[in-house]
């Protein structure tokens, strides 16, 4: 649809300056209007350097602008275009009333498509499922009857292979993994040593790792022992569990210098000195200490351990009971 400029001003552009308040007045140009005489006033043609003008817009005689209509009719005709008038309509379906084939069909669908969300059609499945809780249950008694063969574990788990032996009378020989004995001449200052109880299956057995340190010269007198282990050291050398007591791993990493051990998953940190201590990390419990003697065979000083360990051994057992 097209709209003439003319159109544009009486219908659109006129009525609107008159329905101002105050009201304005359009008068058309004229040779000697008055125009310092005009307060609102529309001056339709009125005459410019470039040509006339659409509007001249006065106010207390002043002339305050220039209105162009054709920029009005382009906006209008410009949002036209955006907007279209016609209306468009879509149709619903028709509605479909309670008994008609249509609404049986639907409320047929919408009744089987819940029956199948329950999976009772898949009654196979049904049918292994029931069979599988049945079997579940039916191992119950069975578990029972099996647990009740198994031999409790005794004390088994309160003791290391560290444990006297009348076969060992001095006390357990400290080997190394490849079973030779250990000499105190072994293991330089500030060195450290993986050892195991020198018995059958001792150095497989998983409580069996123990780190023997040497310390420094003069670190020895700087020990705090706990109490009644002031004793278990030999010389220069302690020696302690290497299994972590926060979950199990090696704490193999020494620092000479600190007098710390590390152990990796975690970082905990364990004090020497302080009969390894925990002092960072996860780890609440020291290193388990063990108590270390000497014993001459053939002229040569060797390790023993007169006792066993007298603490847990790592966290699994012992947290768990
Ligand atoms: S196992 Fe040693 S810090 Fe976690």
């Amino acid at each position: 649809m097209t709209e003439s400029e003319w159109q544009t001003r009486k219908q659109r552009i006129d009525a609107r300056l008159r329905s101002m308040s105050p009201p304005w007045k359009i008068v058309r140009y004229r040779d000697g209007l008055d125009c310092a005489a005009l307060d609102c006033h529309a001056v339709e043609e009125l005459p410019t350097a470039t040509g006339p003008a659409d509007y001249g817009i006065f106010v207390n005689g002043l002339l305050l602008g220039i209105m162009l209509a054709a920029l009005g009719i382009g906006a209008i005709l410009w949002a036209k275009w955006l907007m279209p008038e016609e209306e468009l309509v879509q149709e619903r379906h028709d509605e479909v009333q309670p008994g008609e084939p249509e609404e049986q069909i639907m409320t047929g669908a919408t009744l089987l498509s819940g029956v199948n969300d329950t999976g009772l059609p898949r009654r196979s499945l049904l049918v292994r499922t029931l069979g599988l809780a049945g079997g579940a249950v039916a191992t119950v008694p069975l578990v029972a009857l099996v647990g009740a063969l198994l031999k409790k574990p005794g004390k088994i788990l309160f003791h290391t292979l560290y444990r006297p032996d009348s076969k060992y009378p001095n006390g357990i020989p400290i080997v190394y993994s490849d079973g030779r004995r250990v000499s105190p001449n072994d293991i330089e200052a500030g060195g450290l040593a993986t050892v195991f109880p020198g018995v059958p299956g001792g150095v497989k057995d998983a409580s069996s790792p123990t780190l023997l340190i040497r310390l420094r010269p003069g670190q020895g007198t700087l020990v705090k022992a706990r109490k009644g282990q002031s004793s278990w050291g030999w010389e220069d050398y302690l020696a302690f569990s290497k299994i972590c007591t926060h979950a199990g791993c090696p704490a193999s990493l020494y620092e000479q210098q600190t007098t710390r051990l590390l152990c990796p998953c975690h970082q905990s940190q364990f004090e020497v000195l302080k009969d390894a201590k925990p002092v960072f990390g996860p780890a609440t419990r020291s290193l388990p200490k063990l108590k270390l003697a000497v014993e001459v065979v053939d002229g040569v000083q060797y390790f023993v351990a007169p006792q066993d360990f007298q603490e847990p051994i790592g966290p699994g057992f012992w947290e768990r009971g």
